[in-house]
Order: C-alpha cells, then structure tokens, then sequence
C-alpha cells in the first residue's frame, strides 16, 4: 500500500488532519488501534475554542456543532464564598467558547470520513514505524489477521500521550519537559440540566470543582480527587454530597441526576521537543498534555494539525519551509497553553498537605483576577485562544 501521509490515530488531531488534506487533495490513510465504537463513546473535554469552531466549520465538519453547540460567552469563578463572572466575550473583542463534547466532535469527523469513502482503518495491530529519515517512510501494522506495510512520504504521529509514534524517534533525538500534580479530577457526565447558565470554576477547601454541561439536559461535572482514587469509594450519592459542598453558595444549589458516566482523569504536564524528526511529524497529544483546567488539549491538537496540514499540503507543491518549522511554530503556542494551564491548575486546586502560604496566594491571585481588567484580560484571551 501507498499514500501520501500516513495518519497514526484517529483522535481529534489525526481525523481532522485526515479532513483538512482531503479538502486540499491529498491523500492519507488513517490507522486506528481501538474501534470505532470505543473511539466514539470516550467521554473527554468539551470546551472549543471559536478558532477550532471555525476551523471545523470551514472544514466541513460543523454543522451539527453549529446547530447543537452551545456559545457562552463568560466564565465564573467562585472562591471563599463569592461568585465572578469574566465576561469572555467584553474582554476580547468579542470572542466565545463553544461546549460541544469532544466525543461529537470524533463522531463528526468519522462520519465524515466514512462518507468521502476514504481509508479510515479501525482495530489495526503491532503498528511500527520504519525509515523515519528517509523519503520513503513505512509503517507497517496488521489488519484483519493479514500483515501490511505502507509507504508514505511523510507520517503524522496522532497516537495520543500512550501512542507509538514518539517513541519510535531514536534514542537522544527529544528532549522533553514534566510536571505531574499531586491531584486528579473525577469527572461525571449526569443526566440533569446544568445548574449555572456558565461553567463555574470553584476553589474550595475541600478541594477544586468545575461544573460544565454537554447540552439543556446534560451535566458534566468535575471534582479534585486523588491521583490514586478508587471509584468504588464514590458511589452516587458521595459524588453528589462532595459536590454539593464545593459549589454551594447562597443563591446556588446543585440539581442533581443519574449519573451515566463516571472516571478519573490525571493531571499532567508534558512536552516533547522537537515535535518531528525526519519524516515524522508528532500533532496533539503525542507531542503534549496539558491539566485539563482551562481545556486546551483538544484545542491544542486542531491548531498542531492546522498548522501541519498547510505545511504538507506545500511542500507536496514544492515548497518545504512550512516543513522545517513546523515544530517551532507550534511550540510557541504550546508553551503558552502549557502556562496557562499550569497557572489555572495552580490557582485553583487544593495543595495536599494544606499549605497556608499557597493558599494566600491563590487566593490574592483570584482576588487580582477578579477585580482587575488587566488580569481578567489576561485569563479571558487565553481562555478564549490565542490566534
Ligand atoms: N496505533 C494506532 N492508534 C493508536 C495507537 C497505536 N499504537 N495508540 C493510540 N492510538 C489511538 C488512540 O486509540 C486514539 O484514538 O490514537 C488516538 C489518539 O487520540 P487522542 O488521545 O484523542 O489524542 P489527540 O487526537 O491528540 O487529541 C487530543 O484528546 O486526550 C484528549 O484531552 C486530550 O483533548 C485532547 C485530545
Ligand atoms: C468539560 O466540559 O469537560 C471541561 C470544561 C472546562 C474545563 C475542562 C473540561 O476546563
């Protein structure tokens, strides 16, 4: 088998790559590990951007984003016992958020895919790439019990934080960058109307919570659990109790629902430098995490493969440069998604082991947040995305 680029996964960054070369004529294969069913049904953020809005509807992709997406166009956050709103759209000329889960946005770009009638390949196995610095790198894979080998002319590592793509780069090639957290979230997804008309950033002593929704029916809800917290210890009504006490403020009570899904999601920080080596080039979370406070991983993935697909897309016209550099160019805005994140983690999570000094600074940090327009600009732009 041939193409032009070989996409491996089939997440946000490897199917809207696989979308933005389609528009352009190029050709790609894409090869995912899981099946379409699992790949469909992982519940993830929910938060785009208005770029990775608008980039999904310019590639074709947005139409039921447009019609069920919800814009909100501010943000709370709640601490020692006050609300505040940051008025996203007033602090940035304009801009908003749209809550549209991460989930639709895959099932979108697989219907899609499915519908151009183009290579979009499920529960392949032993994926292993080749010849990475020549011009004729290889990934080879099983399908269907059969053994397959694939020339490319360039190859996009989508494979997630857990892939294989980043660590088929030689030995000394990466440099990368850690940070873990001494905290997770424990997400729900409840089938309850949203509390708050806006998603709710509350700092608490008993720990960070975020309320956040899926639509006019649907909660998504998080709390700061920890790194190691067994779910069998949080049966519904727990949940819904430490929730409760979080977010609870005159004026605000929580509705509560059937929970349909519950898990827990680490919180990590990490970058791989560069992000390719030869032929290879690393997009989303492959190359970067982020904590998911402040929801810039799936943001961050549709700017890697924005970026990308315009630099493939010339060189296969003969010009190269875009190539070259597209680690660099991402790296820029990475490292700044990489601080915010930080920064909003920090600010907002309880340091076990119940710091005082920490706990002063957070909260004079929200305070400035809250009563300064310089510093709300600040979080609003960043909240909203960069160009
Ligand atoms: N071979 C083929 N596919 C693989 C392999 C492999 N060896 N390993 C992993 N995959 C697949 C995964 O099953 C997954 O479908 O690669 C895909 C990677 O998708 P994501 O993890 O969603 O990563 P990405 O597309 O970069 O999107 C980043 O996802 O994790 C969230 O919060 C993160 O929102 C961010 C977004
Ligand atoms: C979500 O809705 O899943 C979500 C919202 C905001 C965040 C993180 C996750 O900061």
């Amino acid at each position: 088998m041939r193409t032009q680029v070989g996409i491996v996964g089939a997440g946000p960054a490897g199917l809207t790559l696989a979308r933005l070369l389609e528009r352009e004529g190029i050709e790609s294969v894409v090869l995912e590990d899981r099946s379409r069913e699992h790949v469909e049904q992982r519940v993830r953020a929910g938060v785009l951007e208005q770029g990775t809005a608008d980039l999904l509807v310019e590639a074709g992709v947005g139409a039921r984003l447009q019609r069920e997406g919800i814009v909100h166009r501010g943000i709370e956050l709640q601490f020692d016992g006050e609300r505040h709103r940051i008025p996203l759209g007033d602090l940035t000329g304009g801009r908003s958020i749209v809550l549209y889960g991460q989930t639709e946005v895959v099932k979108d770009l697989v219907a899609a895919r499915l519908e151009s009638a183009l290579p979009l390949l499920f529960e392949v196995e032993d994926v292993t790439l080749h010849e990475l610095d020549t011009d004729r790198p290889r990934i080879r894979f099983r399908h269907d019990g059969a053994d397959r080998e694939l020339e490319c002319d360039a190859i996009a590592g989508c494979d997630g934080f857990h892939g294989v793509c980043r660590p088929s780069i030689p030995p000394g090639v990466l440099r990368t960058f850690e940070r873990e957290y001494p905290y997770a979230w424990l997400g729900i997804l409840a089938a309850v109307a949203p509390s708050a008309d806006e998603l709710v950033y509350a700092h608490h002593e008993r720990g960070f919570a975020l309320l956040s929704l899926r639509g006019p029916e649907l909660s998504r809800l998080y709390l700061q659990c920890r790194p190691d917290e067994d779910l069998d210890e949080w049966p519904d009504e727990r949940v819904w109790d430490e929730l409760q006490q979080r977010v609870a403020l005159e004026g605000r009570s929580l509705a509560e629902g059937p929970i349909l899904e519950k898990g827990v999601t680490g919180m990590r920080s990490f970058v791989a430098e560069p992000m390719q080596h030869g032929r290879l080039f690393l997009a989303g979370d492959a190359a970067h995490i982020v904590p998911p406070t402040g929801a810039k991983g799936l943001n961050l993935a549709i700017a890697d493969v924005r970026v990308l697909a315009e630099a493939l897309v010339s060189s296969f016209r003969g010009d190269a440069t875009g190539l070259h550099t597209y680690s660099a160019r991402c790296l820029a805005r990475v490292w700044r998604a990489e601080h915010f994140s930080w920064w909003m983690t920090s600010m907002l999570h309880r340091t076990p082991g119940d710091d005082a000094f920490d706990l002063r600074l957070q909260l004079a940090q929200l305070r400035y947040v809250a009563s300064s327009t310089a510093a709300a600009t600040s979080l609003a732009e960043n909240y909203v995305g960069l160009p």
